[in-house]
C-alpha cells in the first residue's frame, strides 16, 4: 500500500513526546511489510535536519487567508529513517528549531496542512490512505472533503489518529478566512463549542479515527476535554490501537547511547554500571534503589504530585532510596522540584531540560520508573522501561492499565488507582520490600526484559484497517 503519515514530530528528526516516536518508528515497520511508506513534516531547523542530505523536489505557493507564502518540498536523499521523509518549508513559520511556539501555532499549522494538500494536489499523488496525527494535521480530513480546490483528493481516506485528547489546538472564527473557499453549509464539521477546533474536525470528517491504547479509547468518552459527547458520538467509526516501540532504538544490549549495554540474560552487570555512573554524576547512592522519572512536567502525567511526593519519601525513608528526576514543563514545578535539592542532597537530584542520552541512561540505570500519570493515552516510558529491566509504578489509567501488570498478579510492574501522594507512597514502600527480595526482584526484572512491544506485533493491525477503508471505495464503485 501507499501510505502517507502527516505529523507535527518525527524522532529524530524533531521530537518533544512521544507522538515523535511513534511517527519515527510505525513508518519503518510498516515498510517492512513491503508498503511504500512516507512521512512528512514540517521543515524545523533542528540540528538533526540541518544535518540531512536534503533535496529539493518541489517549489509552490499557499495562500493564508490574503498573504501567499512560498513553499519548498524538500526528501531526505539518503533515506537515513528507513522510510521517505519529506520537509516542507514555508519561511517565515518554521525558521527556528522549535517544534512549538503556540502564540502562532494555528498559522503555523494551518498553513504547513495547506502547502501540503497544494503539493499533493498539484502532482496528482494520491496515496492508498492518509494517515494523520494529533490536532496539527486535523483540518486535512475536512479540507479535501470540503475546500473546492482539493477536489481531486475528495477519493483518499483518512485515518485520523489521537495520541491525546487534551490538546485541541482551537482558534476563535475571526481566523476562518484562513481556509480556502469551501461548501459553507458545511462549516460545523469545523465547529466544536463556538470555536474552530481541529481535533473536533478531524473526529468529524476523518474516515476512521483511531487512539493510541484500547483503554484511552474508552476513558475518552468521560475525558476528552470537552470532546466527550462527540467521541461516544463517533465511537463506532473509532478504534484503539496500542503503540509500540521501536526495539531497534531501545535495545539496552546494543543501545549506542549507553556506556554499558546488556542483554536478558546477564543484565546485572551493564544495568549496575550504568546506575553506578548516573548515581556518580548526581551524588546519590548506588546501594539504595534508584527511582526516577522522566518526562514532560504537566498535570496529565501528575508532575504537581512529584515535589510532595520527594519530601514525604525522603522523610519516610531517608536511609532507604534515591530519586532522580529528569524533565521540564511547568515553570512552578520545576522550581518546586529545584527548590528540593538542599534538603535531600545525597539521596535526591533533578536535571531540568530535555536530554535523549541521559534519558537512556536513566531507564537503563534506574531500578523503578514513576508514573503517576492523571491521563496517559499510551505512554512509551513505561515499555522503554520494561525492556531496560527498570520496574515501571504507574497509575492505572489509559495504556498504562494495558501495558503494566502488577507483581500481586505475577506481573512485572506495581500500580495504583489514584493520582494521588498517598497511592504512589505506598506503592514506593512495595517497590522497596520487592527491591529487597533480591531472588524476586530479578525473577521480576527478567519477566519484564522478555515483554515484547515492538511495533513488529502491532504494524500489521494499522495495515489492516486500511485496507478496510481502500475495500470501501472499492465497493462504491
Ligand atoms: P508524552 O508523549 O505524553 O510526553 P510518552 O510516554 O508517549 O509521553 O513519550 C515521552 C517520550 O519523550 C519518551 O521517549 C521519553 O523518554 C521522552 N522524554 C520526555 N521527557 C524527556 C526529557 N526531559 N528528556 C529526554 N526525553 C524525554
Ligand atoms: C501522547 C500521549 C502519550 C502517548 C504518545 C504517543 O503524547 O500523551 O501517552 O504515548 O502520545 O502516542
Amino acid at each position: 500500500m501507499k501510505i502517507f503519515h502527516v505529523s507535527a514530530e518525527c524522532y529524530p528528526v524533531a521530537k518533544v513526546g512521544g507522538l515523535a516516536d511513534v511517527v519515527g518508528a510505525l513508518p519503518k515497520y510498516q515498510k517492512q511489510l513491503q508498503n511504500e511508506v512516507k512521512v512528512v513534516m514540517p521543515h524545523y531547523k533542528t540540528p538533526f535536519a540541518n544535518k540531512l542530505d536534503l533535496q529539493t523536489i518541489f517549489i509552490g505557493e499557499v495562500y493564508l487567508g490574503s498573504t501567499l507564502y512560498t513553499y519548498s518540498v524538500s526528501h531526505d536523499s539518503k533515506n537515513t529513517l528507513g522510510f521517505e521523509l519529506y520537509l516542507i518549508d514555508i519561511p517565515p513559520f518554521f525558521n527556528s528549531e522549535n517544534v512549538y511556539e503556540y502564540g502562532n501555532d494555528a498559522e503555523r499549522f494551518l498553513v504547513f496542512q495547506l502547502a501540503f494538500l497544494n503539493w499533493i494536489s498539484e502532482t496528482g499523488q494520491y496515496p492508498d490512505v492518509l494517515h494523520l496525527h494529533d490536532h496539527h494535521t486535523g483540518f486535512i480530513p475536512f479540507l479535501i472533503q470540503n475546500a473546492y480546490v482539493y477536489q481531486n483528493l475528495k477519493h483518499i481516506p483518512t485515518f485520523f489518529t489521537i495520541h491525546n485528547a487534551q490538546y485541541h489546538g482551537s482558534f476563535g472564527f475571526d481566523k476562518l478566512h484562513y481556509f480556502p473557499d469551501f461548501d459553507h453549509n458545511r462549516i460545523g464539521m469545523l465547529e466544536w463549542n463556538g470555536q474552530i477546533n481541529p481535533l473536533a474536525a478531524a473526529i468529524k470528517n476523518a474516515w476512521k479515527v483511531s487512539t493510541v491504547s484500547p483503554t484511552y479509547l474508552e476513558e475518552m468518552t468521560y475525558g476528552a476535554n470537552g470532546l466527550e459527547d462527540l467521541l461516544r458520538w463517533e465511537k463506532p467509526k473509532s478504534i484503539g490501537i496500542l503503540n509500540g516501540i521501536d526495539t531497534e532504538v531501545w535495545n539496552p544490549e546494543t543501545d549506542t547511547l549507553l556506556e554499558h549495554t546488556y542483554s536478558i540474560k546477564e543484565y546485572k552487570k551493564g544495568k549496575e554500571a550504568t546506575k553506578k555512573e548516573l548515581c556518580q554524576k548526581f551524588g546519590l547512592n548506588p546501594q539504595k534503589p534508584l527511582f526516577a522519572f522522566i518526562g514532560r512536567l504537566v498535570y496529565e502525567k501528575g508532575a504537581d504530585l512529584l515535589p510532595h511526593t520527594v519530601s514525604i519519601a525522603l522523610h519516610k525513608f531517608p536511609q532507604e532510596l534515591n530519586i532522580l528526576m529528569l524533565g521540564s514543563g511547568d515553570p512552578v514545578v520545576e522550581s518546586q522540584l529545584r527548590d528540593l535539592l538542599p534538603f535531600y542532597k545525597g539521596n535526591y537530584n533533578v536535571h531540568i531540560g530535555y536530554d535523549e542520552k541521559l534519558s537512556h541512561q536513566i531507564y537503563a540505570g534506574a531500578d523503578f520508573l514513576l508514573m503517576p500519570s492523571r491521563v496517559e493515552p499510551c505512554g512509551l516510558n513505561q515499555m522503554y522501561a520494561l525492556r531496560y529491566g527498570t520496574i515501571p509504578i504507574v497509575r492505572r489509567t489509559g495504556g498504562l492499565q494495558d501495558t503494566v501488570v502488577d507483581i500481586g498478579d505475577n506481573g512485572y510492574g506495581i500500580c495504583h488507582v489514584q493520582a494521588n501522594v498517598e497511592d504512589i507512597i505506598r506503592s514506593i514502600e512495595r517497590a522497596n520490600e520487592l527491591y529487597q527480595d533480591k531472588k524476586e526482584m530479578e525473577k521480576v526484572i527478567k519477566k519484564a526484559m522478555k515483554i515484547n512491544n515492538s511495533w513488529e506485533k502491532v504494524a500489521e493491525s494499522y495495515i489492516k484497517v486500511y485496507k478496510e477503508l481502500t475495500q470501501l471505495i472499492a465497493d462504491s464503485w
